[in-house]
């Protein structure tokens, strides 16, 4: 990856896992700078990370390649435009990861002309495990498109889209997709202590599974689809749970779920754009 200067507007969670992933990539860390309000969360990423620190967002950037907008969605406008002018005048490549943020917005509050990629990662990347979806705007060079994309690859996996409007379906996916798997992990798990598992036992037994099932279709080069057969035997348990998850009209479920998470991405976007 080319070691340009990246600055951070934004030193919390999302934006520190970003810097994590990036330093054990190798990245040169007299590379970063961080802003933030907070003086203490500077501190910790100065001690902990090694990394530029800085409490005003223009001057933070005034020697920047790359912008990362890593602040709330809800502070992302007056943030900003009161970056607006710095970025005219430095003019950066802009990434912006905040959810549902539309690029129309995020240029007409930049002051215009701007190299920006938007992206959607998701909780993972706590861990280095997430999943991004990115979508670059007009104007992003290839240099740029890989420079973003090495940037969010320092979490996980990264997919581009190629039109803007599949980002709430990215956010639908990936974005709220670990609450799904969490909740059908609960779910199991609960089944597994109603079954008279220990609390540990049914916990491990659940978690693991989860694990296995995805890498195992991770690793594969069956379908989810394929693999599942694989592990039917007619007539096993198997089969008779998953003709009860059938019944019980799963797939219909799921498929509503995450049209209604794509929509209310949609109306989230648009309320962020009014604000
Ligand atoms: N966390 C996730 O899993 C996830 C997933 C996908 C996308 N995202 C996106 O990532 C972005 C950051 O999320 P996060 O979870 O990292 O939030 P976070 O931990 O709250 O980090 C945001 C940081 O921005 C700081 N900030 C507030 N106003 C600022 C300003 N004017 N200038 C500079 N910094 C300012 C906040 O300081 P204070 O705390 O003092 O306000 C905080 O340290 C959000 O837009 C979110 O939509 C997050």
């Amino acid at each position: 990856m080319s070691n340009n200067n990246i600055t951070f507007i934004g030193g919390g969670n999302m934006a520190t896992s970003l810097i994590n992933g990036l330093i054990a990539d190798g990245y040169e860390k007299q590379r970063i700078t961080v802003s933030d309000p907070d003086a203490e969360k500077l501190a910790q990423l100065a001690a902990r990370c090694g990394v530029h620190t800085q409490s005003d967002n223009n001057s933070a950037i005034s020697n920047a390649e790359v912008v990362v907008l890593a602040v709330k969605p809800q502070v992302l406008k007056s943030v900003a435009q009161d970056l607006a002018a710095a970025i005219q005048q430095v003019k950066p490549l802009v990434i912006s990861i905040a959810a549902g943020v539309k690029e129309s917005s995020l240029r007409n509050w930049l002051g215009g002309e701007v190299a920006l990629v938007r992206s959607m990662p998701n909780t993972p990347a706590m861990i280095q495990s997430g999943a991004t979806g990115l979508h670059a705007g007009p104007g992003v060079s290839e240099a740029q498109r890989n420079q973003a994309e090495s940037i969010l690859r320092a979490v996980g996996l990264t997919r581009w889209v190629e039109e803007e409007s599949m980002m709430d379906a990215v956010t639908a996916v990936s974005g709220s997709g670990p609450a799904y798997f969490f909740l059908i992990m609960e779910a199991i798990e609960s089944s597994a202590r109603q079954m008279g598992l220990d609390e540990d036992t049914a916990r491990l037994l659940t978690l693991q599974t989860a694990l296995g099932a995805a890498r195992m279709a991770l690793e594969s080069s069956d379908s989810p689809a394929v693999l599942r057969q694989k592990v039917t035997s007619p007539g096993g348990t198997t089969e008779r749970a998953l003709d009860i998850l059938e019944e019980g009209k799963i797939r219909t479920l799921i498929d509503m779920a995450l049209h209604g998470a794509q929509e209310r991405s949609v109306e989230l976007s648009e309320m962020l754009g009014e604000q």
